[in-house]
């Protein structure tokens, strides 16, 4: 059975960021860079797990699972 592939940021993570999302965090760090997002990886979890972000409306919960598996992996490019 061949391994379940672990997401990567370009194809699976990148795409949840809206524009109005990389727009309203710019000032904090650039959604668009895996680096970036790596960095803050742990405080984007709690913002996305206790719904306080994106300010607009929380995520859905397969939205914030994705995430964390990301995460999980080792952010992985
Ligand atoms: C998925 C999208 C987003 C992510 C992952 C995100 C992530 C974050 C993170 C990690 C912080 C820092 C929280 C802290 O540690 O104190 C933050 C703060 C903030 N974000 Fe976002 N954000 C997103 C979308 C948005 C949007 C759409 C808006 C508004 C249009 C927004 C407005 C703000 C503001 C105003 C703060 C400062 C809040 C405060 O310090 O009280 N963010 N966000």
């Amino acid at each position: 059975m061949p391994a379940p592939e672990q997401p990567s940021f370009e194809r699976d993570v990148r795409p949840l960021f809206r524009e109005l999302d990389v727009d309203s965090m710019s000032w904090l760090l650039d959604l668009t860079q895996r680096d970036q997002v790596a960095e803050h990886a742990d405080s984007i979890v709690t913002q996305l797990e206790i719904g306080s972000m994106p300010c607009d409306g929380s995520w859905d919960e397969e939205q914030v699972a994705l995430f964390r598996q990301w995460v999980a992996a080792g952010c992985p490019e």
